[in-house]
């Protein structure tokens, strides 16, 4: 589909600014004709889909110029402002086809944005919108609050905590380098030499192969120069504070280096993601997507019997940990991770990145102007490391919603294409750090799967979740309308494996498993409800539970291909 073309007619740089904000974050775009014979030229030159404009023009009236250029363009939708007291005129001009829809200016906000909205609709881009967010739906209950951390004793336990220092001295030096305008590739290779392990552990990321430099590097120098002053001055914040925050006691713990594969694999997601969508300097989303997950930690480390309880919890009622940590706590590790984030003073962008990566939508609060568009590459790159299965960040829920939107953006054929580069690269940078475990998902497991044929029938609009699933790890799979017959004809056929994912959980009990009991031999079917369901193992119907578990999908897609095949 492509962008809505609009054009507005205006003298007022107001006027154009509050239709751009309209706008934001929708595929429309937006162009301005000061007077009406630029308006002329421009609509000569380019299909507009809508032309707004003033009735009070320079030279000529607003109602006038439409009905010039009706003649010509019928199909263009004209949306003529006009003042309150001469809204009668505006009335009588859509009476005579001049005009489509009339506005009243000066405009409240939210009318003009449920208006432009209604007259002209536009594809949202990345921004996920807030009503698609299962976690932000949580509504507090009256007696929750009593058993709730308090915000100010967190406060104090991070001022407080030691092992989680205060930050080593090298990262507070580059990062006050950062604010420093006049600072350059010298002042960030003096810090970093400065500290011998530092320079050896720059030296050997840079010629590892993680970023595939076809010349040995062996100053740091020669480093800034080759990779760049923020690609370097990233990787020492990055590996730094990752060294620091697992330091030795980490890794010989399986679950704490599953924790930080899964921060790694978000970090390279989110700079894979950067790269992709254009922006200048993706190596900063590898920082937040590396710290994105921080605030954990202390949950773990500082309150562990209570996050112990949110993680059963978690388990039990089928929520993300984002979800009970609200529910049982009243604190979050987004906001934890922001706290501590501000603590140790990072730059605007990688608190922001960590406060709102469950909530990209709010983004637009930040300080930063690059995080309303690149938070949201956050909270997908996160999304993606649990689709990989890489590590494990304390559980593996996605959005019941993944935003079609933004997988139609990348275009999903380069999904697959963006995964292999995602995996590869994981894979890099552990080694370089010595870290790399083979896949828990063992390739046979996923080979047997991708044998099989999956039929998806969801009646979800757009790319359904399942499809995303399955696609991103290449098993082949086809996608079916939703009706009894598909459904009936599925049944009758030697189908291998039937996902469904219905919005109305009614249909399973109604007629699906009447149909499939009468069937002597049904293909196993996997059922997504929103309510917990018995699953009859015996019959090969599976009921799995809303939200999808990433998990859970694949560890019964393993259990019925092993079964079939044992
Ligand atoms: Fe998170
Ligand atoms: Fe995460």
């Amino acid at each position: 589909m492509e962008a809505t073309k609009l054009l507005v007619l205006t003298p007022r740089v107001t006027i154009l600014e509050e239709i751009r904000k309209v706008f934001l974050g929708y595929d429309v775009v937006i162009d301005h004709a000061e007077d009406h014979i630029q308006a002329v030229s421009l609509l000569a030159k380019y299909p507009y889909q809508g032309m707004i404009l003033e009735e009070s023009l320079p030279g000529v009236s607003g109602i006038e110029f439409s009905k010039r250029i009706k003649k010509k363009l019928k199909n263009l939708i004209v949306l003529l402002l006009i003042a309150e007291k001469e809204i009668r005129r505006g009335k009588q001009a859509i009476q005579s086809l001049f005009v489509d829809h009339v506005i009243v200016y000066p405009w409240r906000m939210e009318k003009a944005r449920s208006a432009l909205h209604g007259i002209f609709p536009a594809r949202p881009l990345v921004m996920p919108k807030e009503e698609t967010e299962p976690d932000e739906r949580y509504v507090l209950q009256e007696d929750d609050t009593e058993d709730h951390l308090d915000p100010d004793v967190v406060k104090v336990v991070i001022k407080g905590i030691e092992d989680l220092p205060p930050l080593p001295d090298v990262v507070r030096k580059i990062l006050r380098l950062v604010d420093d305008a006049g600072a350059g590739a010298k002042d960030l290779a003096k810090i970093i030499t400065s500290e011998p392990s530092l320079t050896a552990k720059v030296l050997k990321i840079t010629n590892s192969s993680f970023y595939g430099l076809k010349q040995q590097v062996t100053t740091i120098s020669h480093a800034v120069v080759i990779l760049g002053f923020n690609e370097v001055k990233n990787l020492v914040l990055g590996y730094s504070i990752f060294s620091n925050i697992i330091g030795g006691k980490g890794r010989e713990n399986q679950e704490e280096l599953d924790f930080w594969r899964h921060n790694i694999a978000c970090g390279v997601a989110a700079r894979a993601l950067g790269m992709r969508m254009g922006y200048q300097n993706p190596e900063e989303l590898f920082v937040v997507g590396l710290l994105h997950d921080i605030g954990k930690t202390v949950f773990r480390n500082y309150f562990t019997e209570r996050y112990q309880e949110v993680l059963a919890e978690s388990g039990r009622e089928h929520h993300s940990l984002f979800h009970e940590e609200r529910k049982l706590l009243g604190l979050t590790h987004a906001d934890v991770g922001y706290w501590l984030a501000r603590h140790w003073n990072l730059p605007p962008l990688v608190r922001d990145g960590i406060r709102f990566h469950h909530t990209p939508a709010l983004a637009k609060k930040s300080a930063s102007s690059f995080a309303p568009k690149l938070v949201p590459l956050v909270f997908y790159a996160d999304i993606f490391s649990k689709l990989l299965g890489i590590g494990n960040g304390g559980d593996a829920f996605i959005p019941d919603v993944i935003q079609a939107e933004f997988f139609e953006a990348i275009g999903f054929r380069n999904i697959s294409e963006l995964c292999e580069t995602v995996v590869s690269q994981v894979k890099l940078f552990e080694q370089s750090l010595g870290i790399f475990h083979e896949d828990r998902w063992k390739q046979d497991t996923l080979s047997r799967i991708k044998q099989r044929r999956f039929f998806i029938i969801d009646d979800c609009e757009g790319i359904s979740p399942l499809e995303v699933i399955l696609g991103i790890r290449g098993v082949p799979y086809k996608r079916l309308p939703f009706s009894k017959d598909v459904f009936l004809d599925m049944l009758s056929r030697d189908t291998d494996v039937l996902v469904l994912n219905l919005k109305d959980d009614a249909f399973y009990g109604k007629f699906i498993e009447r149909l499939l009991f009468e069937n002597p031999t049904p293909p196993p079917v996997i059922a997504f409800t929103q309510a917990p369901k018995l699953s009859d193992r015996g019959r090969r119907i599976t009921y799995l539970r809303k939200p999808f578990n990433v998990e859970e999908l694949w560890g019964e897609l393993e259990q019925i291909t092993s079964s079939e095949t044992a």
